[in-house]
């Protein structure tokens, strides 16, 4: 894994309306580009979070809270897809850094909610961070690696955004093993068309093969959830 491509952007302050990334193009398993990526979202945005609501109240929120106290207390974090910002109020004490997220709309929802002070938004997509080498101490990735394009640039640019020694976590919904993985992979034909959803994705081998180092995974409804936690 090559580090330091990218040097001194340092972190951009608080821009709803930083110019947007273009399409990085698509690698084998990918089927939607970034830029439907982005009105797809855009477009769900106003009914991001009451849809998500019964599901907050079910397991959500609790494995919300159970991932971001993973990240180390006053430590500089990176947020990828921070959507609507359900997570700002389980950000750690002291906590600062970047929410990042590509939809324009689900970042201007994310910039209503109460947040940590010293908390930045920007919109970027995660495949190309305006972020230099080794910028953050942690960050946190949560139902986001199911809609990347190409998950393997993400986890290229996290590991090469978060300082050696990092914390890297994510909580996703991934490709179970046994013989629910085949009927995922059926499955993914249908999701990926209806919503832009992968949900056959290899998400901790995806950290592992970028050069994360996996230290904890823990799973629920039949592996079909995972909390991951890495160091980079
Ligand atoms: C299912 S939502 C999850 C939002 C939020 N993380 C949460 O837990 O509620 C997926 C989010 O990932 C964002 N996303 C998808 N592709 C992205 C990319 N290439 N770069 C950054 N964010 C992306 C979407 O815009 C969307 O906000």
């Amino acid at each position: 894994m090559t580090r330091g491509r990218k040097r001194g952007t340092g972190v951009p302050p608080v821009n709803l309306a930083l110019p947007l990334p273009t399409d990085h193009g698509r690698d084998a398993r990918a089927t939607r580009p970034c830029h439907t990526m982005r009105a797809l979202y855009d477009d769900i945005a106003p009914r991001y979070d009451a849809a998500m609501k019964p599901l907050e109240r079910w397991f959500l929120s609790k494995w919300r809270a159970k991932a971001l106290a993973h990240l180390p207390p006053h430590s500089r974090v990176l947020e990828v897809g921070a959507g609507t910002g359900l997570n700002f109020q389980f950000y750690p004490p002291g906590a600062y850094g970047v929410a990042s997220e590509l939809s324009r709309e689900m970042l201007r929802l994310a910039n209503l909610k109460n947040k940590p002070a010293r908390l930045s938004l920007v919109q970027n997509d995660a495949e190309s961070m305006p972020f230099a080498d080794a910028s953050f101490e942690a960050a946190v990735a949560t139902l986001v690696f199911c809609s990347i394009p190409s998950p393997a640039k993400a986890f290229a640019e996290l590991r090469r955004v978060i300082a050696p020694g990092g914390t890297v976590v994510f909580l996703e919904h991934v490709r179970p093993r046994g013989p629910l993985g085949p009927i995922f992979d059926a499955l993914n034909f249908v999701t990926v068309r209806l919503c832009g959803d992968h949900c056959n994705r290899r998400t901790a081998d995806g950290a592992r093969e970028a050069g994360m180092k996996i230290e904890i995974i823990e799973q629920r409804f039949l592996g079909i959830f995972n909390l991951i936690v890495c160091k980079v």
